[in-house]
């Protein structure tokens, strides 16, 4: 039995993934803003960056990006989110893979990392820190990551900055919203940006 949350979904429910993937074109046909977290990455960057996409699902922030400009790479361990991601952003590269184990090779350096949409409190707990490592090991020398989740989801923030740490990760800036509100001890969400220290 699998500890991580995303794939314990799709165990209990096979259609998980296809209703995930309509429930984001729906929101689009909306016209609800869906490139918050692009915004704040895109800002980030030198133009044309190198960004990973960490636990990319149909590609909704990477797919921004790449249509911005920069040179994309997006990987996550679900199958049916990758094919979207492929059909929909067919101007990023897209991989199935496991953030715990994704080794892109030792010339693959990233200027940002993004793992947006709560990725860090699907893991399997036991391999948080080793996920954390991955992402520092992917970044280019004055690469960045940057991380959002929100609380109450089994991931409490103070365990999450030990584990940067212990992954060799260091705060520079925390906010509490990816539009760059302040992060204080009151806040439900956390938007972390980090650097191998
Ligand atoms: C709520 S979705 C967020 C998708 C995307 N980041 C977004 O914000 O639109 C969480 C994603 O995390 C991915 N995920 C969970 N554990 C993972 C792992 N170990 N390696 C790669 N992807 C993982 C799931 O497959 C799922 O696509």
């Amino acid at each position: 039995m699998t500890e991580n949350r995303w794939l314990q979904m799709i165990e209990q429910n096979p259609g998980h993934s296809a209703w995930y993937i309509e429930r984001w074109r729906s929101m689009a046909a909306a016209g609800d803003d869906l490139d918050g977290e692009a915004r704040l990455v895109d800002a980030m960057a030198p133009r044309g960056a190198r960004i990973l996409d960490a636990g990319c699902g149909t590609g909704r922030v990477g797919g921004r990006l790449a249509a911005l400009g920069h040179r994309v790479t997006g990987i996550d361990l679900d199958p049916v989110l990758i094919e979207a991601a492929r059909a929909e952003h067919p101007n990023a590269e897209w991989i199935v893979g496991d953030l715990a184990e994704v080794d892109l090779g030792a010339t693959e350096r990233f200027d940002v990392i993004v793992c947006a949409g709560n990725v860090m409190t699907f893991l399997d707990p036991a391999t948080r820190v080793d996920v954390l490592a991955r992402i520092r090991s992917h970044l280019a020398p004055e690469g960045r990551a940057v991380i959002g989740f929100g609380s109450g989801r089994g991931y409490p923030f103070e365990e999450f900055f030990a584990d940067a740490a212990a992954a060799g990760l260091s705060v520079s800036q925390n906010l509490a919203t990816w539009d760059v509100q302040p992060f204080d001890a009151a806040s439900e969400f956390l938007v972390a940006i980090l650097s191998g220290s």
